[in-house]
């Protein structure tokens, strides 16, 4: 088991910054992801760590030891890619086997240990298939034993379900970090899906142009982002733009039909006078006022649709529309206003980006 740190780590391609000026430490038997848009960085960032690429300047540390320019087999890193790449000629075992054959395992202990993993990741009896008798899912269960055989300091995942169904993807998700937890290997995960992201992870590094805007908890950065860009990628929201009137204990904002209170969750100091926009949870609307301090917001029912557990009702309110999670025990009428109540403490007040 691995600690990592990064320290100043900066990988360029040319004019292009792929990893901009990184600082985190990666604690030993974390589950930790790398989430952001296609193209921030998250690749690099992880090929890094693993040694299949070298930052321009910078460096890393595995247990405080510098393995910056260490080459990847010397690493014990194990990575899980997109496309699996299993090879298609040899059989599940014999995929799997690889790994400890190149280190010249004892046969004997080569059977056992490979009967072990695929126990393990679910596959069971199934050894002796060949890759395309498999299914997606299976396929990648296949990746991942073929790294786990090793016993790898580090499990990096680069996008690991992105091939898989949604259905399977959930299934999956569940599967890696149970099997994580398990064996309380460090594990460093990327993706572009904030719901997977959140549903895995201890914590979470949220990457915009090469640099980390935000590390913490899913919680931590679902409830208090500390920009815009990070509020509305991770999760939805309502976007209310107004002006800052007054800052005291909340953050008083001027949206046009009147003034809202909330809370900023950046690390930028809100002035008077600032474009801001207010950010608010889908379900952090209610319909009864809650006993808690709240905004009353009154809106008008532009659309509403029934998705199961709630209703997504489509509200107008001044020259902003969004969706609340609304209960399913009432009705609502296209054209109606609607009176909602949003906690102060859940109204997110941050400065307007772009
Ligand atoms: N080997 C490379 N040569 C040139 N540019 C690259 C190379 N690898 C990645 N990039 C560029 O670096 C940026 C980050 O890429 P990447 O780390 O793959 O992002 P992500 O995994 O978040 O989608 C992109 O602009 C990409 O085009
Ligand atoms: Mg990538």
């Amino acid at each position: 088991m691995v600690k990592v740190k990064l320290e100043n780590v900066t990988k360029r391609f040319g004019e292009i910054i792929a990893a901009d000026n990184v600082n985190l430490t990666i604690n030993d038997g974390e589950f930790f992801t790398f989430l952001g848009p296609s193209g921030c960085g998250k690749t690099t960032s992880m090929r890094m760590i693993a040694g299949l690429e070298f930052p321009t300047s910078g460096k890393v540390f595995y247990d405080g030891e510098d393995v910056t320019h260490e080459p990847s087999f010397k690493r014990n890193t194990g990575m899980v890619f997109q496309n699996y790449a299993l090879w298609p000629h040899m059989k599940v075992e014999e995929n799997v086997a690889y790994g400890l054959e190149v280190r010249k395992t004892p046969k004997d202990e080569v059977d056992k240990t490979v009967e072990d993993v695929l126990d393990l990741v679910g596959l069971a009896g199934m050894g002796d298939r060949f890759p395309n008798q498999l299914s997606g899912g299976q396929q990648q269960r296949v990746a991942l034993a073929r790294v786990l055989v090793i016993e790898p300091g580090i499990l990096l995942l680069d996008e690991p379900l992105s091939n898989l169904d949604a259905k399977l993807r959930v299934e999956m998700r569940e599967e890696i970090k149970s099997i994580q937890r398990k064996l309380g290997i460090t594990t460093i995960y990327v993706t572009h899906d904030q719901e997977e992201a959140m549903a895995v992870s201890d914590r979470i590094a949220i990457q915009n142009k090469g640099a980390i805007v935000q590390v913490g908890t899913p919680k931590e950065i679902y409830d208090k982002p500390e920009n815009l860009f990070i509020a509305t990628f991770i999760g939805k929201g309502a976007l209310i733009e107004g002006m800052v009137e007054e800052v005291g204990e909340t953050i008083k904002v001027n949206i046009g039909a009147s003034i809202i209170e909330g809370v900023n969750t950046g690390n930028v100091q809100l002035e008077d006078v600032q474009h801001v926009a207010c950010v608010i949870r889908p379900e952090s609307f209610f319909l009864d006022e809650p006993d808690v301090p709240c905004n009353v917001l009154e809106g008008v029912i532009e659309w509403y649709a029934f998705v199961g557990p709630i209703i997504e009702v489509k509200i107008i309110i001044g020259s902003s529309s969004f969706m609340i999670d609304a209960p399913t025990d009432r009705e609502y009428v296209q054209g109606e206003k609607l009176t909602v109540y949003v906690p102060k403490a859940k109204t997110i007040v941050l400065p307007w980006m772009g």
